[in-house]
């Protein structure tokens, strides 16, 4: 088999070593490729040694072989030991500056991290964000091992041991097929269940109480579980786009509707996402005919009643439901303008706690703020967030940050069934 063993600027360097030995006393063809950065931990002359391959950091050695093609294209697997923060960070955002990073974008087998790096750089929102969005891809992010670092401190971040990077290498080939398209995604086997759009209560014929939700977030997350391989079915109260190709979908105009449709789609799910605006009253009642203007001049009242909340609800179901019921995952919205009693962030945690989810997208709105906007910025609130691990912030177009929050999904899904 021909592996790439990417090598990153760490102390842990000289670790890869005794992994390129384990490769290749096992019979596999090994190309060392170093960033330039770990050439200052160990030399070109120790992996052409130990390889018995020439070596190179640049793109730009050997032009005429246009070796980040060939290498990327041929390698069964890649592994990339020690992986510091900066190479998960280019590889994340796909960047192409050195013949490593070159590779890992031209790779068609699988390829797995080996993390090496302080704790507080792994533990940092970026990083974790890296890793999510790399795992998200189906690349393989190996969890660092806990012990001393490199200075006086210790903690998660040491390299895990050449014969467990060996061992998760050699599992990753055996599990995975040559193409990458056609891996299964994260959510492979997985239904996801996602309202959008807003409701609309009806007043008479003619008229409804609505809001200005466009659904275009939670179709973005549809689409974002379906590119992560699940079944996903699709709860649209009004939307202003259409829904996306692919999912099930199931039309519903008002609250009440929406409450019996997720109600239904809940006990077959494994993930809840309530991105709908659902109206929290309802006029008392419903005129059969249209409300016509009084000759008396005297004007209409519309008594309004609660609507139920449908996200408790379902947290409450599970609840009941008990060990192993479902969603295992259950996440909500927040739309939140702050006022001056509390801010948008104080509310979003409290509305977290009365709700019971687990995790909650924190959208800060006004009327030009995230409504039919294309872009957005959230915070994902967990019950788990603490002062050292704060809730992160997504920015960007709304694909993007469904792209995030799907990939926290995944992760969160994972972590819900270890535990049950
Ligand atoms: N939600 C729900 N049922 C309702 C109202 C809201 O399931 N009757 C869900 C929304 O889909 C969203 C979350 O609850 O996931 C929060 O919605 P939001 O309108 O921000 O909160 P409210 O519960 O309406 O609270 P308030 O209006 O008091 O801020």
């Amino acid at each position: 088999m021909r592996i790439v063993l990417g090598v990153g600027g760490g102390i842990a360097a000289y670790k890869s070593a005794s992994l390129l030995r384990l490769f290749t006393e096992a019979g596999n063809n090994v190309s060392v490729i170093p960033t330039e950065a770990s050439l200052r931990f160990v030399g070109v002359a120790t992996w052409e040694a130990l390889s018995g391959n020439t070596v190179s950091s640049s793109v730009f050695d050997e032009v005429q072989k246009v070796n980040h093609v060939r290498l990327g294209h041929e390698a069964d697997l890649i592994v990339v030991a020690p992986a510091t923060a900066d190479l998960l960070a280019r590889a994340a955002a796909g960047q192409a500056n050195d013949l490593l990073t070159n590779t890992l974008l031209m790779a068609r087998g699988p390829v797995l991290f080996a993390p090496a790096m302080h704790t507080e750089m792994w533990a940092h929102p970026a990083t974790r964000a890296n890793v999510q969005t790399l795992r998200s891809r189906g690349i393989l992010v190996l969890e660092p091992g806990v012990g001393r670092l490199t200075g006086t401190d210790s903690g998660a971040g040491r390299l895990p041991d050449p014969e467990d990077i060996f061992a998760a290498a050699m599992a990753a080939v055996d599990i995975r097929p040559e193409e990458p398209e056609t891996l299964p995604g994260p959510l492979a086997g997985r239904t996801v269940t996602v309202t959008a759009g807003g409701t609309r209560e009806p007043l008479d014929p003619v008229r409804f109480l609505g809001n200005r939700s466009s659904g275009k977030q939670g179709a973005a997350l549809a689409r974002a579980a379906l590119d992560a391989g699940a079944r996903v079915r699709f709860i649209a109260a009004h939307m202003d786009i259409p829904a996306p190709d692919g999912v099930e979908l199931v039309r519903v105009e008002t609250a009440l509707e929406l409450r019996e449709a997720v109600h239904a789609s809940a006990p077959d799910s494994d993930v809840l996402i309530m991105a709908a605006a659902v109206a929290d009253f309802r006029p008392d009642t419903t005129s059969d005919t249209k409300i016509k203007k009084r000759d008396d001049g005297a004007d209409p009242v519309i008594t309004l009643i609660r609507n139920p909340d449908i996200l408790a609800e379902a947290v409450q179901h599970r609840t009941a439901g008990g060990e192993a019921a479902r969603p295992a995952l259950i996440v909500g919205f927040a739309a939140e303008t702050g006022d001056g009693s509390a801010d948008v962030l104080e509310y979003g945690r409290q509305k977290l706690a009365r709700k019971g989810c687990d995790l909650l997208v924190l959208n800060r709105v006004g009327t030009s703020l995230v409504f039919g906007q294309d872009s957005t910025e959230v915070r994902l609130l967990s019950p788990q967030d603490s002062e050292s691990a704060p809730p992160p912030t997504y920015a960007g177009t709304k694909t993007e940050v469904a792209q995030r929050i799907i990939a926290r999904v995944e992760q969160e899904f994972e972590a819900a069934l270890s535990v049950r």
